[in-house]
């Protein structure tokens, strides 16, 4: 799977594996061993998502090297709050059995947010994290990173789908050399903009299915996307988009299709 340079050099594959709302035990594990059987290198999630114990097993089962494979966990806002940084992600790592994540994500801009990566700085330089970022910053909050950061944020999850390309935000974080990754990029779950119209005759005009043109629509503007399936058969679709590009004009129809619907909370009106 093609790569994306993060802005220390390190590589991260440009499809992974979401585990949102997928449930510890059997259900993770499972999804992510059908995952790395796929070819997917590059799973992604949190101590939010209480699952980073499946996520561990099913990597070690798999028998495929550690180094091999690109994990990104994320610290929950009261650990954010608090600065407790350092204990959040000694959990997270027991609960991954890893000695190392490759990316650590301050999960949303709470308050505590600038200290808390001071200390995400000084992990990083200790060697528990390869590359440390941020996940819902709006372009004020990377701002407030810059004032105090000696270690630039190497990436940016946020929110995209077609009905939300959140462009205006992309095009800022990628101009300042901040890999873009984009949560639930279907639309989340219990969405249904797999439906739409323009995007069910590009699906068959390429032969492909909506959620593919979806995803792929994602790597064309340089984003890193991390669909989320619990069902073997479409965690193997969802990798299956190399063998097939997107017209330009069509890139641009599907960005047209915006219309700001959020399906998650606005980074600057949250109360979690
Ligand atoms: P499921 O987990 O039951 O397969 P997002 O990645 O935007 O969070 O969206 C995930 C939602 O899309 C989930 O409800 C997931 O359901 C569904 N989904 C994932 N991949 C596909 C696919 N290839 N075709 C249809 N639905 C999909």
């Amino acid at each position: 799977m093609e790569s994306i340079k993060l802005n220390n050099g390190n590589s991260i594959p440009i499809v992974g594996l979401g585990v949102f709302q997928t449930r510890d035990g059997e259900e993770t594990v499972n999804a992510v061993k059908w995952a790395l059987e796929a070819g997917y290198r590059h799973i992604d999630t949190a101590s939010y998502y209480h699952n980073e114990e499946s996520v561990g097993i099913a990597i070690k089962e798999s028998g495929i090297p550690r180094e091999d494979i690109f994990v990104t966990t994320k610290v929950w806002n009261n650990a954010v709050r608090e600065n407790r940084v350092q204990g959040a992600l000694e959990r997270s790592l027991a609960r991954l059995d890893m000695d190392y994540v490759d990316l650590f994500l301050i999960h949303w801009p709470v308050d505590g947010f600038e200290a808390a990566w001071k200390t995400m700085e000084s992990l990083y330089e200790q060697g528990m994290i390869k590359a440390i970022g941020l996940s819902n910053f709006h372009k004020h909050h990377v701002e407030r990173i810059d004032a105090i950061a000696n270690v630039a944020p190497a990436a940016d999850q946020i929110e995209s789908n077609p009905y939300f390309s959140n462009q205006e935000l992309i095009d800022y974080l990628q101009g300042r050399g901040i890999a873009v990754e984009a949560w639930s990029p279907l639309g989340g779950t219990g969405g249904n903009i797999m439906e739409d119209a323009l995007l069910q005759s590009l699906a068959e005009k390429y032969g492909k299915s909506p959620a593919q043109i979806i995803i792929r629509w994602n790597m064309q503007r340089g984003v890193i996307v991390l669909p989320k399936s619990t069902h073997q058969e479409r965690i193997i679709q969802n990798f299956a988009v190399e063998d097939f590009e997107l017209d330009e004009d069509d890139v641009a129809a599907i960005s047209a299709l915006d219309c700001g619907w959020r399906t998650g909370p606005d980074p600057d009106n949250f109360n979690f």
